[in-house]
């Protein structure tokens, strides 16, 4: 059930890359749900073809398919274009395009790690770089990011994504300020482990999740749907001063760092008087 008012987004238009599976999915649903016109930039067409037609079914928002690789400056330029042109305006960008896998360093190609940096980072860059042309740059807008939190520490296996994401996170904070001034707000959200994902499903599958949420500070893993409602939140007029503002949605799991592995015998060590 959402906190906010069903009319939330209604006029506004939002592309969102990645948009036709995951967090991004989540994030298109609850803009739709809340008024706004999505359009849904995936690299495999049936995929977004069959998201953007069950969104228009269940939300009653029109909702556009586009099959475009965030790799190819030149497709998002075009879906960019065809945005304004087709929806008169252009108001949200939401980067939830990425790739992910787990491999060690030691044994990632080159073109395995330079893949990750050009869906996630150059991905985003490109996505940015055609809003700010097709509309943002004279109209204003809001960009929002999809980043993590696994290169706030080391996390082993992920080289390449961490890479990717920190790359994600400069990018946030220098568009924030250079197109602030332009009345861009560019603000990022760094999930933490979200259980209910595809990516959750491969790379922690069963009995490693409930390990890992037993690590959370909160003691379960994120949803989808606390994604969706923070991005209501960054991208709504509530959150109308957040700029360059990376916000993790963790449960404070990169807080606790490898403090949470030892964090129950520490509190079952403590004086009785002192355990929370
Ligand atoms: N382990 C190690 N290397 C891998 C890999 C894995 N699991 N998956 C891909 N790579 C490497 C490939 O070997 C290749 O490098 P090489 O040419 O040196 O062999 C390089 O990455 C590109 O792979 P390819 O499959 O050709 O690229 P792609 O553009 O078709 O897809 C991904 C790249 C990352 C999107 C793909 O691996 C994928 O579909 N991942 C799952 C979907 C996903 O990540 N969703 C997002 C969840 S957060």
């Amino acid at each position: 059930m959402s906190p906010f008012r069903p009319d939330l987004f209604a006029g506004r238009v939002a592309l969102l890359t990645g948009g036709g599976t995951g967090i991004t999915r989540g994030i298109a649903e609850a803009l739709a749900a809340h008024g706004c016109e999505t359009v849904l930039v995936s690299r495999k067409a049936d995929h977004v073809q069959k998201a953007a037609r069950e969104i228009e079914d269940t939300f009653h928002q029109k909702c556009h398919p586009i099959e475009a690789d965030v790799r190819h400056p030149d497709a998002l330029e075009a879906a960019a274009a065809h945005v304004v042109k087709t929806c008169g305006r252009f108001d949200i960008l939401v980067n939830g395009a990425a790739g992910n896998f787990l491999c060690a360093s030691a044994d990632l190609s080159p073109n395995g790690f330079g893949t990750v940096i050009d869906i996630d980072a150059k991905g985003t860059f490109n996505a940015c770089r055609a809003a700010y042309h097709a509309w943002m740059g004279a109209n204003g807008g809001s960009i929002l990011n999809i980043s993590a939190t696994l290169h706030y520490g080391g996390t082993p296996a992920q080289v390449h994504v961490a890479a990717a994401k920190a790359a994600v996170d400069a990018l946030t904070r220098t568009l924030a300020v250079e197109w602030g001034p332009r009345g861009i707000r560019s603000n990022a959200i760094a999930p933490g482990p979200i259980g209910d994902t595809e990516g959750a499903r491969r790379l922690f599958p069963g009995e490693a999740g409930e390990r890992l949420a037993s690590l959370v500070p909160t003691r379960r893993l994120g949803k989808i749907a606390d994604i969706a409602m923070l991005a209501l939140f960054v991208l709504s007029d509530a959150g109308s001063n957040l700029n360059g503002a990376i916000i993790p949605s963790d449960g404070g799991l990169a807080l606790a760092g490898s403090f949470s592995h030892t964090l129950d015998a520490v509190v079952a060590a403590m004086p009785k008087s002192a355990q929370p």
